[in-house]
């Protein structure tokens, strides 16, 4: 590090455990960049603040987490056409002073998905109508068919205006909406840190491509049950990966190495254990 190396940095409450800076520090070495990526703990009432850090420091791209996704907004100074449909920013890009606003998680859920399986034309069943949820709906309903079902039905039937059909988290639009799909996606907090899953084992079958957002266990129980009916996997490590490669890219034009950023990531969930 020298007088020129630029700083990026990942905002949010909780931050601590993020595994963003090990990725990120790992491809500006791999790569020869002069920069280093630090966490940053920013309460909600000091975003505003924080903004104004970033330009007055000169930092050169954040990523942004819970709490600020949607309230950063007011303080950029553009956002992309995704973000603005789905008021969130994840990535941000100070450009000779200009921040600008970008989207990343519906784009690493896609090309995750995209590592393993054909998403064009497919059949995708989300459950969740969160954050996360509504920028995977969101991305996804530009390539496939998707439905999202979710706990608050009325925040699943407001993604309507997408072209994406919402309905309520019973057992039976489970039942026939998984059967119906060849993708299914947790995009719910269920499963983080706790043994349980939303769908009974029993509507699990071989050929459906079932994704998991939630990586803290990398192995849900979702995902077990998934492996033994025989169903095609995708950890949530592979989501967080490709939506930081993505951030990598908006920043550097450089496609990162993701193997490097999944082993660095998966190294990283083991020590914070
Ligand atoms: P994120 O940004 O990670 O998506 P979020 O916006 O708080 O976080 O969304 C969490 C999602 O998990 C929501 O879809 C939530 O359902 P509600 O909208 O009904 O709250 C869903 N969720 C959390 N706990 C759940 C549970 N026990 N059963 C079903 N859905 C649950």
């Amino acid at each position: 590090m020298n007088g020129e190396t630029k700083v990026y940095a990942v905002i949010g409450k909780p931050v601590r455990h993020s595994l963003s800076p090990v990725m990120h520090n790992a491809l500006f070495k791999k790569y020869g960049i002069n920069a280093v990526y630090v966490a940053f703990e920013v309460f909600p009432e000091q975003l505003r603040d924080a903004i104004l850090g970033v330009r007055a420091l000169g930092i050169a791209g954040l990523n942004v987490t819970m709490p600020h996704k949607e309230k950063i907004i007011e303080y950029l100074d553009k956002v992309s056409p995704d973000s603005k449909a789905i008021s969130s920013v994840n990535t941000v890009i100070n450009s000779n002073g200009e921040l600008i606003g970008y989207t990343t998680d519906g784009t690493g859920a896609r090309k995750a998905l995209e590592r393993f399986t054909n998403v064009e034309g497919s059949r995708v069943l989300i459950l969740g109508a969160g954050g996360a949820g509504k920028a995977i709906a969101y991305e996804l309903a530009k390539y496939s068919d998707v439905v999202v079902l979710n706990r608050t039905p009325e925040k699943a039937r407001a993604l309507e205006k997408f072209g994406i059909k919402g309905d309520a988290l019973t057992m039976e639009n489970l039942s026939y909406y998984i059967e119906w799909a060849d993708i299914l996606i947790n995009a719910t907090s269920v499963g983080m840190g706790k043994y349980e899953s939303l769908v009974p084992k029993e509507l699990l079958r071989e050929g459906l491509v079932v994704m998991d957002i939630v990586y803290k266990p990398i192995k849900t129980k979702l995902l077990k049950d998934a492996e033994k009916a025989g169903c095609l996997t995708v950890d949530g490590l592979w989501m967080l990966v490709y939506q930081g490669a993505e951030s990598f890219k908006l920043w550097t034009g450089i496609h990162p190495d993701v193997e490097l950023m999944r082993r660095v990531a998966l190294e990283g969930l083991r020590k914070g254990k």
